[in-house]
């Protein structure tokens, strides 16, 4: 065994031994509390005929974009697109990337310098946090949705500084003081940058256009594989923004550009938002019929979420594991969160509710957990 074959190994045994090694699972057909389908697009026949249909309207269109926006892989499809993206958030410019997680890694990477300061919320994602890390800026994170902890960070930056937080937290399914953050920021000088992954779907444009606070919030990510059911992402901002972006931002200009029909699935799915009201009507009353139903006892507490992630803190590793297998041997599909995923004495099980649960599902879960 070579040296680094070594380490591979070793490293794989540990994980083994610590109860935490990652495996790929197949699909399975139990019911769907895991996905980030909010509003089931991802599995719309509608959405499916309309994106043939675009696809078929478009014989240009090519199979494969065949290189970086900046060379050959750009399309005035793509550029109509990011207008339309934008309007819908009522931004005045957007910039797609491949994933949230290269948009993210783009922004974050690119704009704060050596010398600037990007100020973290703790339970951010970790695209977030490796965008960060791959600036030379002065990185710090603040308590979770913690206004003192943010100001004693703030008082601390130099030079340009951006804050980040979601506006819709994945792992606790929280929402953050944003009004409250705004106005810390505006004190301190500092730009808000909002990743809104899970809340557009819930909110048809997002939290921040809900609130009426794009005039404020610096920039917002949006991402393409949630509740809008396909791939990808968007940042929003300033036409500047998105200028620098083009010239400065590795994600972007160092990649393929997404396909032809990547783009007509993301232009059919943001014609469906825009006619989901039943859709975001199902998925609302079944977080109320969720909350409703469910009572902690003495042996988990729930997290204080109005969106479709509920998360039910269970305090072990290995009670998160037992709950999740109790649910799943009863057909549904609940995943365990543990440590270090999330911080020790928080490990729980992580609900995604969506538009298209039944009733009978619901209660079913409900039924099992409150006699836990
Ligand atoms: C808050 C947040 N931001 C960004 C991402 C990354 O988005 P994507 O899955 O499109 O890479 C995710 C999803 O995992 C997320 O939950």
């Amino acid at each position: 065994m070579t040296s680094a074959e070594k380490y591979i190994k070793s490293k794989l045994d540990e994980r083994r031994r610590s109860g935490l090694y990652r495996t790929l699972k197949p699909e399975n057909s139990l019911v769907d509390f895991c996905s980030n389908d909010y509003l089931g697009f991802a599995r719309s026949p509608i959405l499916r005929q309309s994106i043939a249909a675009e696809v078929q309207k478009h014989p240009e269109g090519l199979n494969g974009s065949t290189g970086s926006r900046l060379l050959s892989g750009n399309i005035t499809y793509a550029e109509n697109l990011e207008k339309e993206i934008a309007a819908h958030h009522q931004y005045p410019a957007g910039l797609l990337f491949n994933s949230g997680y290269d948009a993210n890694l783009g922004l974050l990477s690119s704009l704060p310098q050596r010398g600037d300061t990007i100020i973290l919320d703790e339970l951010i994602h970790a695209s977030a946090i490796d965008g960060a890390r791959l600036s030379y800026a002065n990185r710090y994170s603040f308590r979770h949705n913690d206004m003192e902890s943010l100001e004693a960070k703030l008082k601390q930056a130099k030079g340009n500084c951006y804050v980040v937080i979601e506006s819709i937290y994945s792992m606790d399914g929280d929402t953050p003081p944003i009004a409250g953050i705004l106005s810390l920021t505006k004190k301190y000088g500092a730009h808000l940058i909002v990743d809104e992954a899970h809340a557009v779907g819930l909110y048809p444009a997002g939290l921040i256009s809900k609130l009426g606070l794009q005039n404020e919030v610096f920039a917002v990510i949006v991402t393409f594989g949630k509740a809008l059911g396909c791939h990808g992402a968007i940042i929003l901002g300033s036409n500047q923004l998105r200028e620098y972006l083009i010239n400065f931002s590795r994600s972007f200009i160092y990649t393929t550009a997404p396909s032809f029909h990547q783009l007509a699935a993301v232009k059919m799915a943001y014609w469906l938002l825009s006619n989901a009201d039943r859709e975001i009507i199902s998925l609302k009353n079944n977080i109320d019929l969720f909350k409703n139903q469910i009572s902690p006892n003495n042996t988990f507490t729930l997290i204080n979420s109005d969106s479709a992630i509920q998360c039910i803190v269970l305090k072990s590793n290995d009670k998160a594991r037992e709950t999740a297998n109790i649910l799943q041997n009863a057909g549904l599909d609940v995943r365990a969160i543990l440590s270090p995923t999330v911080p020790p004495g928080t490990e729980r099980i992580r609900i995604c509710l969506h538009a298209y649960n039944t009733t009978h599902d619901l209660t079913l879960l409900t039924d099992i957990l409150t006699s836990l």
